[in-house]
This record gives C-alpha cells, sequence and structure tokens, in this order.
C-alpha cells in the first residue's frame, strides 16, 4: 500500500483526460498534475526543449513526493522517456505509446486500415509503429500529423466549425486515400474532439491513448502493491499559466465546479 500521490503531466491540458478515466478507475488515488500551460503546445517544438521542459516538471513532481509519474502526453512519451527514468530512478515512470499500441497490435488484425493521428514530433519519431510492430507485425499502418488541433483545443474550440473544418482538412483525403477503420488518437488532447470525430467519420473505430494509459497505472499500481489504502487528500492541479480558459477547461474536462478544485499555479523557471 501507498498513500502518495500519482503524479501526472502534460504539455497542458491534455493530460486531465486521462486523469478523468484514472480518477474513474482508481477513485482512492490522489493525484498532482501539472499542465504546462505556459509552454504549451510541446509538439512543433525540437527534442531538446521538450527534454529539458520534461527534467524540470519530473524534478517538480518527485519534490511532491509522488510514488509514480505518468507521461500523460504522446509526445514527451516519444521523445524522452527513458531520460526520465533515468532521472527519477526512485519511483515507475510511464507513458502513453506503449499502452497504446499494445491494445492497438492486440484488437486489431491484418483487414484493418489503422491510422495514428499525433503531433508532429509523435508522428516523426515512428513510436507507435515501431510498437505496434513489436507486438503485431504486418498490421497497416498510416500517420499523420495534425498541429492545427491542440491550439484549438486549448482555446476552446471544439464544438463548432472552425474544429470541424480543421478535422476535415487534416482527415477527409488521408482516411478516404487510406481506407482508415481505426484510428489511434495518439495525442491525449484528441479525446476533447472525439464527439466531432464520431459524427464526422460515423463507424470509425477510435482508441485513445488517454483511456490505455489509466489502465496501465491500475496494471503498474496492483504490480507493485501501491494502491492507495483510503482517499488521502485532495487532487492538485497545477499550471504554469492559470489563464481564465485554462481554468474553465479543467472545469469543463473534470466535470466539477471551481470550488471542488484545488487549482494553482507554478512557474518552473523560478
Ligand atoms: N497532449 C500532448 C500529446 O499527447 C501534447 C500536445 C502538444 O503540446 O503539442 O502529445
Amino acid at each position: 500500500m501507498d498513500n502518495r500521490p500519482i503524479g501526472f503531466f502534460d504539455s497542458g491540458l491534455g493530460g486531465l483526460t486521462s486523469i478523468v478515466h484514472t480518477m474513474k478507475l482508481l477513485p482512492r488515488e490522489r493525484i498532482i498534475f501539472f499542465g504546462d500551460t505556459a509552454r504549451t503546445p510541446y509538439g512543433s517544438k525540437s527534442p531538446e526543449t521538450i527534454r529539458q521542459f520534461t527534467m524540470q516538471i519530473g524534478r517538480f513532481l518527485v519534490e511532491q513526493d509522488v510514488k509514480m509519474i505518468v507521461i500523460a502526453c504522446n509526445t514527451v512519451s516519444a521523445t524522452c522517456l527513458t531520460e526520465l527514468r533515468q532521472a527519477c530512478p526512485a519511483i515507475p515512470v510511464i507513458g502513453v505509446i506503449s499502452p497504446t499500441a499494445k491494445v492497438a497490435a492486440k484488437i486489431c488484425s491484418e483487414e484493418d486500415r489503422i491510422g495514428i493521428i499525433a503531433t508532429k514530433v509523435t508522428v516523426k519519431s515512428n513510436a507507435y509503429e515501431r510498437k505496434i510492430n513489436e507486438k503485431h507485425p504486418g498490421l497497416h499502418l498510416f500517420s499523420k500529423a495534425c498541429p492545427a488541433f491542440v491550439p484549438l483545443i486549448e482555446e476552446g474550440i471544439i464544438d463548432n466549425e472552425i474544429m470541424d473544418l480543421t478535422i476535415r482538412y487534416y482527415l477527409d483525403d488521408f482516411i478516404r486515400e487510406n481506407r482508415i477503420n481505426t484510428l489511434i488518437l495518439g495525442c491525449t488532447h484528441y479525446p476533447l474532439i472525439a464527439a466531432n470525430l464520431k459524427r464526422i467519420y460515423p463507424g470509425l473505430r477510435i482508441i485513445s491513448s488517454s483511456q490505455e494509459v489509466a489502465t496501465a497505472v491500475q496494471i503498474e499500481l496492483k504490480k507493485r502493491d501501491m494502491f492507495a489504502e483510503a482517499v488521502s487528500g485532495e487532487s492538485v492541479f497545477y499550471a504554469s499559466d492559470l489563464s481564465e480558459n485554462y481554468v474553465n477547461m479543467i472545469k469543463m474536462i473534470l466535470g466539477k465546479e471551481e470550488e471542488e478544485l484545488d487549482i494553482k499555479f507554478k512557474n518552473l523557471d523560478i
């Protein structure tokens, strides 16, 4: 048993989508989240910059005495999971790509046409292709970077025509030409547009990295006998920029009022 909190982080609010699943699955666990809202998006930045930001966040979470770090960001998972593990040897560090790739490899067959949508950095890394092929060679994989999704989602531009047009701009040809029937949401921001995707492309099977990482957290805690014994305090949501928009988005994603949430500003450069 271990009553310390679990540390989650993302470049912005995308990681909250995996927290929603984790809270449902493991209601006793306390969470410390860090969203790097001042520096989002990461997905078009250089690997060196992403590494530098990641190490700062890792140090901050370790200072909060977390029992585990969840990289709730595909871009960071694709860039520097190994380095973060080396920097935090005392606790488990898990990323989102392996658990998601494992599920895709398990449920898909050679008849399926699998699209992976993600940031530029994640797509360029080929991390999904490598992980899926390790488990199930011969699957048909196609990837597409969709860099405008994250800034629009961070801005709350979701349930409207601008988002629908952006989805069609990136995905209409991609889905039609490659005859995609399964779509991996390889960015933790994208579950926030899952409803748009389902409406625009009905019948598409969707695999979400945010959902799969919650199951991976459960497996890891069980393996190490690290479940919390009882609810031991409130979860805390740190952000490097606390804009009104961010606070509104947290409320929307977690379905809670501001008074029910412990939201704090944290500048990692100080
Ligand atoms: N949510 C992130 C991911 O899963 C990062 C998006 C970004 O900052 O570009 O990749």
